[in-house]
């Protein structure tokens, strides 16, 4: 479903040795994760029947959450749906927004734009505990109360959070509000293919069984491929290499697709905080990490590839293309009869499209900088799940590669609990 291709021969490539991935797999069965076996935790049955209950009785859905709890369902979302599907006409309610943020404007903009009554409440936060998201459910509870009464308030909520643990789950029980389990041994960063994504996107309308085949596959891939052929490895091998020998300490993720750049944003966290570490797995103190980047082709070579091409060699590129943008890529041709521009005239914005990412790649190899070329054919659920496994199984490869615990977020939660301190 996804090709690799390595555009910059490195020259350590030959640290690599034959026993490397399955000890590595060996370990990723022992951290007990439940995003290696997601399949078995996802009760597809009643996403499918509460959520076809749910699908035309709102106008507007509203995700409360931050993190792991927003990201990936704004990727999918971008990546699946159209572009502006918020704003295409009335045959496509429900309208999604995701809030996961706490600023002032973003809530009162927010409240401009929906019809309260009409409004589905998605609240997601794995810990239950999540400052922020639970500020934004006590908020908006109260206004809907204040319209309907409490009782009937709870109708427009769903609660997606930990099947014990937190608050949210204790407000669930007490008041009997439709909820989801995220599983206890999924954190936050690997939920995107848990209810936290499917949820919403089923509302949407999205093929969530596809998606899930697609993972399957990516899963099915990852355990069937040997060192040679094994993409998700091949992958963290490069960025593990390029890391420790290349001293290149930051990944530049960039999409040649407007639908891949919020997957982007997805990825940032998943890298950013998997990998950001103090201490490795036998307490040394490190301060590991790979800075991501995001950016975005065509428009980033007009701002970022300067500083690609000539500035500081501590960079690895990670391309994605896809073979088909859109189903109708071969009808836009540019026509022109200027002189100057009859090297665009009768060629479609795909082909100047694929032909400036060429330019890019060789540009960056000629300045001798690394560069992945990830290839899918088509923008789908099923490829799009395979992308959030392949990506999520690369980052649990080089936290192996790495000693370290690629599954907390001590940092995180250090700003959790002094914000609390500093409000008490
Ligand atoms: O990856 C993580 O666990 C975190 O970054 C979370 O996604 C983020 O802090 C939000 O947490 P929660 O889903 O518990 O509200």
């Amino acid at each position: 479903m996804l090709k690799i291709t390595k555009h910059y021969q490195l020259s350590f490539d030959n640290l690599r040795t034959n026993q490397q991935l399955e000890t590595i797999k060996q370990k990723l069965a022992t951290r007990n994760q439940g995003w290696l076996d997601i399949d078995s935790a996802i009760d597809i049955e009643k996403i499918e029947q509460v959520t076809s209950k749910l699908k035309n009785k709102f106008q507007s859905i509203v995700v409360l959450g931050i993190g792991g709890s927003a990201l990936g369902v704004t990727a999918t979302l971008k990546a699946l749906k159209h572009l502006y599907t918020n704003e295409l006409s009335a045959n496509t309610p429900p309208k999604l927004y995701i809030l996961d943020n706490i600023t002032p404007e973003f809530i009162a903009e927010t409240l401009d734009i929906i019809d309260l009554k009409k409004t589905l409440f998605i609240v997601t936060t794995k810990s239950g505990t999540t400052p922020e998201t639970l500020a934004q459910y006590f908020y908006f509870r109260e206004l809907i109360n204040a319209k309907v009464g409490t009782e009937q308030a709870r109708n427009n909520f769903i609660f997606i959070t930990d099947p014990s643990k937190g608050t949210l789950r204790q407000i669930a029980i007490n008041e009997e509000i439709e909820n989801f389990e995220i599983p206890s041994n999924i954190g936050g960063r690997f939920s995107v293919l848990t209810a936290v994504g499917l949820v919403p996107m089923a509302l949407m309308g999205v093929d969530i069984r596809a998606m899930i085949s697609g993972f399957k596959q990516a899963q099915a891939d990852f355990q069937a491929e040997n060192e040679t052929q094994n993409q998700a490895f091949d992958l963290a091998y490069q960025q593990y290499q390029n890391y420790t020998e290349g001293k290149r300490n930051i990944n530049v993720l960039m999409p040649y697709n407007n639908k891949l750049f919020s997957f982007s944003d997805w990825y940032r966290q998943l890298l950013a905080e998997s990998i950001g570490k103090a201490v490795d797995l036998d307490g040394n103190e490190v301060h590991i990490g790979i800075t991501p980047v995001n950016a975005l082709g065509v428009t980033d070579q007009h701002s970022q590839v300067q500083l690609y091409t000539e500035g500081p060699d501590d960079k690895l590129f990670i391309i994605l293309k896809t073979k088909e943008n859109h189903p109708n890529e071969q009808q836009q041709i540019i026509k022109t009869t200027d002189e100057n521009f009859q090297f665009i005239n009768n060629i479609t914005f795909k082909k100047l499209l694929d032909t400036e990412m060429d330019a890019t790649i060789s540009s960056l190899v000629k300045y001798k900088k690394p560069v992945i070329e990830i290839t899918i054919e088509k923008l789908t659920a099923e490829s799009l799940g395979y992308l959030y496994m392949f990506f999520m199984l690369s980052v649990g490869v080089l936290g192996e590669l790495l000693n370290i615990n690629t599954y907390d977020q001590p940092g995180v939660e250090l700003g959790k609990i002094l914000t609390k301190e500093n409000l008490i």
